[in-house]
């Protein structure tokens, strides 16, 4: 490590920062009592076990154990280094840090540094070039045509690449970027005959792609005339600072309105996205021109539960939805699918039927996925047909087993079994079988997956007395330096489990040097992640803030009568071995330190 962020300076922010707005860049929470609740980053989860406390300012998962403070939260979510965790966080509050240049991998953060500045740099420019110049205006007057506002272009960022083969190269070179380094980072390009650099987006209109955060990582450029000889939309390459498969357009400017309106509406393309949200739907994101990956799912999951699909109605699109609706089904989202008269996507709806239209006739009429699966399957059949109808059954039967809700399951099949007239027990007998088939199936899988939670937890109803006697004095200590003090005099560090010992010891030594209570800040000096989970667990024990000293004493007693037990264990693991060696004065001698030390913990 290099020059280290003094700590005053990281105590600031910490304490300039809430938690709960930095956790909820990523995880949706839900207020329950004095804390928030939602899915855990960490594991794949579909009941919410990832809590999060303002007062004490730690998040802490019930599930998996993973807990820290708005610091080590960046780090492991984001794989940030501390120095890059705390600049982070620094430049949400506007506290500066001196130019510091920490980290696991220098050579790569400087690296990834240096790329989202360039990108930063060249978005301003182009969208410059399309607002302000004469060489963008027919790209404008494009972009005008098709239904943009200016309004539009400055919140998505939009810009125009010149035409021009050097023009990119040479402004990012006068700046200081390296033309090996923007090669790397997608904006430039080599040539192979003669090593020299050319620009990637030449005349195409520029969308800008964002991380979560809302930096500039990747473009996109539309060519102005569709024609056949260039593809219509050029992308950034996948990069050290762009994953395809882990972004989704838009979701930093949409989601504030994901998380208020508690649903998103998932398109296939940028200008659908645009065209959605100005028609007033905010909560509008999209792929990469990609098929949904499961990381992308989750993301989506981590903000809201409810997602309606809307990609083109064509038969690709048809499919598309279907495979994007399963993998959301499986990170624990709730689907629905919007369609639109075949031929159009939702940017021509827009610009044919009008904002108004396309709110209610296609997003508000939207399918549930099950509905929109019977008429997919229904699709291409002619229910006339006997085999056709007995088949289209079968298949529907079969998507009606796959769900999970048991009310909506008898819906279908009433539904159905009035639809052709067929005895509601006859499709439950068969609906049984296919619940069976997929029982098994999934068993298998449970078996061949390898997903346990990083750390099992010790199920805390079984734990016995003492036990629990030290969890309840630890959390006790994290909140007050008296008790601490009170335990250290009775106790000093002699606790039965391994992990509290340490942990009491991080106690001791963090008042010793004359700190006040914080748990969050505790956390920062704790590097171990055992010990971390067990901290946090404990501070998020709601404990009575006045505790008798009677509870304490007996909280202590209980400490040290394991401590005796113990003892005594020994003593009779020795007094055993002295009689298997025929040593018999010594086993006598062994059975009454056992037998007084007994009596004593009467
Ligand atoms: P417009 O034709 O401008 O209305 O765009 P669109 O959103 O209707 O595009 P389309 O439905 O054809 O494509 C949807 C998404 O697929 C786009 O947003 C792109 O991400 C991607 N895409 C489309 N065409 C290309 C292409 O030629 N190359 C690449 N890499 N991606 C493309
Ligand atoms: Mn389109």
């Amino acid at each position: 490590m290099g020059n280290r962020i003094p700590e005053e300076t990281i105590e600031k922010i910490r304490h300039s920062v809430d938690i709960v707005d930095v956790v909820s860049e990523y995880v949706q929470l839900k207020k329950q009592g004095r804390n928030y609740f939602g899915l855990c980053p960490f594991h794949g989860e579909s009941t919410p076990s990832f809590s999060v406390s303002s007062d004490k300012q730690i998040y802490h998962c019930f599930g998996c154990g993973a807990g820290g403070n708005s610091l080590s939260f960046l780090m492991d979510l984001e794989g940030l280094s501390f120095t890059e965790a705390a600049k982070n966080l620094a430049d949400r509050v506007n506290i500066d840090l001196p130019t510091i240049n920490v980290s696991s991998d220098p050579q790569k953060i400087h690296e990834s540094t240096k790329m989202i500045e360039a990108h930063e740099l060249l978005k301003k420019f182009y969208h410059h070039l399309l607002m302000n110049t004469k060489e963008g205006q027919h790209a404008l007057d494009y972009l005008l045509n098709r239904g943009f506002s200016k309004g539009e272009l400055e919140k998505f960022e939009i810009g125009y690449s010149l035409d021009s083969w050097d023009f990119v190269s040479k402004y990012l070179l006068q700046r200081g970027f390296k033309l090996e380094q923007m090669e790397k980072a997608g904006l430039v390009v080599k040539k192979e005959s003669d090593g020299k650099f050319f620009d990637r987006f030449r005349n195409r209109i520029m969308f800008p792609i964002w991380d979560q955060q809302g930096k500039t990582i990747a473009f996109s450029g539309r060519i102005l005339e569709t024609n056949s000889r260039e593809p219509k939309y050029l992308n950034s390459p996948e990069t050290i600072i762009f994953n395809k498969s882990k972004t989704l357009y838009n979701i930093h400017n949409a989601r504030a309105s994901i998380r208020k309106n508690e649903q998103v509406i998932l398109y296939e393309g940028f200008m659908d996205v645009i065209a959605s949200d100005r028609s007033g739907l905010a909560y509008s994101i999209a792929t990469m021109g990609t098929s949904l990956t499961e990381d992308q799912a989750k993301m989506i999951r981590r903000n809201t539960e409810s997602v309606t699909i809307c990609y083109d109605s064509d038969a690709a699109g048809i499919d598309a939805a279907i495979r994007a609706s399963s993998i959301l089904v499986n990170a624990g989202c709730y689907v629905k699918i919007a369609t639109m008269p075949d031929g159009l996507d939702p940017d021509d709806y827009v610009k044919k039927y009008g904002a108004e239209h396309f709110k209610s006739d296609v997003i508000g009429a939207s399918h549930t996925l099950m509905a929109f699966k019977m008429w997919y399957l229904r699709k291409g059949k002619s229910l006339q047909n006997e085999g056709d109808k007995i088949k289209y059954i079968e298949d529907v039967v079969r998507e009606i087993s796959k769900l999970e809700n048991a009310v909506e399951k008898d819906h279908y099949l009433r539904q159905l079994s009035s639809e052709f007239s067929i005895s509601l027990d006859a499709l439950k007998e068969q609906h049984q079988q296919f619940n069976k088939s997929l029982q098994n199936k999934k068993d298998n899988e449970d078996k061949n997956r390898n997903n346990i939670p990083r750390k099992p937890l010790l199920s805390k109803k079984l734990l016995p007395a003492f036990h629990n006697a030290e969890r309840l004095l630890i959390a006790h200590m994290l909140k007050d330096k008296d008790i601490t003090f009170k335990v250290q005099d009775a106790l000093q560090g002699d606790f039965n489990i391994e992990e509290h010992r340490a942990i009491v010891m991080y106690i001791y030594a963090y008042y010793e040097e004359g700190h006040e209570p914080d748990v969050s800040s505790f956390l920062q000096r704790i590097n171990d992640e055992t010990l971390k989970s067990i901290v946090t667990d404990l501070a998020m024990l709601s404990i009575n803030d006045d505790v008798s000293g009677l509870e304490l004493t007996d909280y202590i007693k209980q400490v040290l009568k394991q401590q005796k037990m113990s003892m005594i264990k020994e003593k009779e693991t020795a007094k055993i071995e002295a009689e298997r060696q025929k040593d018999f004065i010594k086993a006598a001698t062994i059975a009454n330190e056992i037998l007084q030390m007994r009596k004593a913990l009467k």
